[in-house]
């Protein structure tokens, strides 16, 4: 008897929240002489709905020219990556730009990771669908503090891709050991990766301050996320939006600034912010190409090419993992 029952995605949760260290994470930040929140406190359901507005705002370029460099060579990319591999996709979310890759690479197996399979569940059933034969993975995983895929994503070469320049979000240590894991972990096959470029402030800046102040309410939602988290009293109103280019760093800066004296209570514990004082909430890193090439060589991948788009404002690379 044929088996006739449509194939289904498989779901794995291994990532744990940790209320506890989530708090104190949290609340360590805010007592920081400079205080800080990581900016995956950006994403609750709203802050990634306010996020997927920002990839359609004319300011914000990132997106669509990733996008377009993804159309553009894709032949190119054909020719260059292995066909039959795992499609491993780190930070899948909607499973939307891998599922534009699957005619490009022909993958034998797409493993969608993000933080919760709760976020992959409803777009990898979708995609199992419409590709019935390819085998689908949903894998439950934090791998920003580190890279290490289970067992379950399989043996066999390992396309890892990670667009969008999320990558820009750690510091350069941080992306060299993060590199140098996506090269241990590819399994001969390769990294394929979108990183934004250095381009002037003038173009840098709108991005992550658009006149819509669509980027402005993504950054002050993170307050209210992070009063749901530790039962803190932030009010938006007390808080602006800043954002600008640090060209000593190569990155773009996002901050929370006091409009007015601020105190901030949770239970145990205030913080006292005077007008003008910033919370740090992001850093978006910028990377000339030769020096993003040298990065990846430096963690171990030995050959590297880059598509440009004709401005010069974003860039797809290809390690190869062998
Ligand atoms: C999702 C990290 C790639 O840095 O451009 C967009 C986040 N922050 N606007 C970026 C973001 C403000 C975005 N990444």
């Amino acid at each position: 008897m044929p088996n006739l029952a449509p194939r289904q995605a498989q779901f794995i949760q291994l990532h744990r929240e940790d209320h506890a260290a989530v708090r104190a994470e949290l609340i360590a930040g805010l007592l920081a002489p400079a205080a800080t929140t990581s900016p995956k406190y950006l994403y609750d359901a709203l802050g990634s709905r306010l996020f997927e507005a920002i990839t359609e705002l004319p300011e914000y370029y990132p997106t669509r020219t990733e996008a377009a460099l993804f159309l553009e060579h894709a032949s190119a990319m054909a020719a260059l990556l292995p066909t039959g591999a795992t499609l491993v996709d780190l930070g899948a979310g909607n499973c939307e730009k891998a599922a534009r890759l699957f005619e490009t690479v022909q993958p034998r197996r797409y493993v969608a990771v993000d933080i919760s399979v709760d976020f992959l569940r409803g777009a990898l059933q979708r995609l199992q669908r419409q590709y019935p034969a390819l085998d689908m993975l949903g894998l439950g995983l934090d791998f920003s503090a580190q890279l290490a895929l289970p067992p379950e994503v399989g043996d066999g070469p390992r396309i890892l891709f990670y667009p969008g320049s999320s990558i820009g979000n750690f510091t350069p240590t941080e992306a060299l050991k993060f590199l140098t894991q996506a090269r241990a972990a590819c399994q001969g096959g390769g990294l394929l990766i979108g990183v934004d470029l250095i381009k002037p402030a003038t173009i840098l800046e709108p991005a992550y301050d658009d006149a819509l102040g669509v980027t402005a309410a993504f950054n002050k939602n993170l307050l209210r996320y992070i009063n749901r988290l530790i039962g803190s009293d932030f009010a938006m109103t007390d808080w602006a939006h800043q954002a600008f280019f640090n060209a000593q760093h190569s990155r773009i800066e996002m901050h929370l600034q006091a409009v007015r004296d601020v105190t901030v209570r949770w239970p145990g514990g205030q913080r006292i912010f005077v007008q003008g004082e910033r919370i740090h909430t992001e850093n978006s890193y910028k990377y000339q190409e030769a020096d993003f090439h040298a990065l990846l060589r430096q963690a171990g991948f030995q050959n590297t090419h880059a598509w440009k788009d004709a401005q010069g404002w974003f860039a797809v690379f290809w390690a190869q993992g062998d």
